[in-house]
């Protein structure tokens, strides 16, 4: 198959699976699947394993296994330096769990991708990434209204509506200004052409100090803090240990 004439593009997240090359999953993944030569971003989806066998998301309780950090980077540095993908990278991960990672990857995380939103600002994780270089995106940036895993909570916030309000921009557009106003990449999902183009409109107005100091007075909360991934017997026994105390 010839697959210089094949898009070039594109990210993917995957939950390692046990016993498999991270590798092999992924030419297999890109060749038959995506029919893509390579990805921008690969990233490990959680900190998390499965065991053998299908793949389903969330992985199931009992079949969940503690990941083994050093051979899954090692295979995600493999699968850069076999030109399988342009960057590697990590999600849901707290500053200890990147901070495990660098201290034994040769080519670091370039991203760490992980909930963010006015109502969880994560600023933390946002300091330590930025002293190590990692990009910090903001998922669920609107609180994933609508979704089935989603909350009306950011988009309904009263504090967010008066600025939104007063500068006569929506909700949404004023948490896609307030997160790329803070350096942060992030990825918003819309269906709908016209909430799209809604989206793109946050280049040519820009927050006050008045609207920080309220958003600064958000009473800050986990929203999707994530019970699946917890479980007597798995490797994460409480949200506590899962996001290390970042809660
Ligand atoms: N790494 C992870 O663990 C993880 C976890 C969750 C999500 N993500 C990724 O993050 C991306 C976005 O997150 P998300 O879908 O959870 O949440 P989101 O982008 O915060 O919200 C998406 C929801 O908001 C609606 N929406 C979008 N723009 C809007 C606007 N301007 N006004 C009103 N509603 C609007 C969409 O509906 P319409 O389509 O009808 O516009 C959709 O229901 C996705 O690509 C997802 O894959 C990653």
């Amino acid at each position: 198959m010839n697959f210089s004439s094949l898009p070039s593009y594109g990210a993917l997240m995957l939950i390692p699976i046990l016993f498999f090359p991270l590798s092999k999953i992924l030419s297999g993944y890109i060749c038959r699947m995506l029919q893509l030569e390579y990805l921008d971003l690969y990233l490990i989806h959680w900190p998390l394993s499965a065991k053998p066998g299908k793949i389903g998301f969330p992985v199931p309780k009992d079949e969940q296994l503690a990941m083994d950090f050093n051979s899954v980077w090692a295979a995600m540095e493999d699968c850069l330096r076999f030109g399988l993908t342009k960057s590697i990278g990590v999600s849901n991960f707290s500053c200890k769990k990147l901070e495990n990672i660098l201290s034994f990857a040769t080519i670091p995380p370039s991203v760490n991708q992980v909930e963010i939103s006015p109502l969880w600002r994560q600023q933390k994780l946002r300091e330590f990434c930025k002293s190590k270089n990692i990009v910090l995106t903001a998922y669920s940036p609107l609180g994933a209204k609508g979704t089935r895993w989603g909350t009306n909570e950011v988009m309904d916030n009263e504090t967010l509506k008066e600025i939104a309000n007063a500068h006569n921009k929506t909700v949404a557009q004023v948490c896609l200004r307030w997160a790329f106003e803070q350096g942060l990449s992030f990825v918003v999902k819309s269906f709908n052409k016209e909430r799209m183009r809604e989206n793109l409109q946050i280049f040519d107005w820009g927050l006050s100090l008045d609207d920080y100091k309220k958003i600064n007075e958000i009473k800050q909360r986990r929203l999707f803090p994530k019970l699946e991934m917890v479980s007597p017997n798995g490797p994460f026994k409480s949200l506590e240990e899962l996001w290390d105390g970042e809660i």
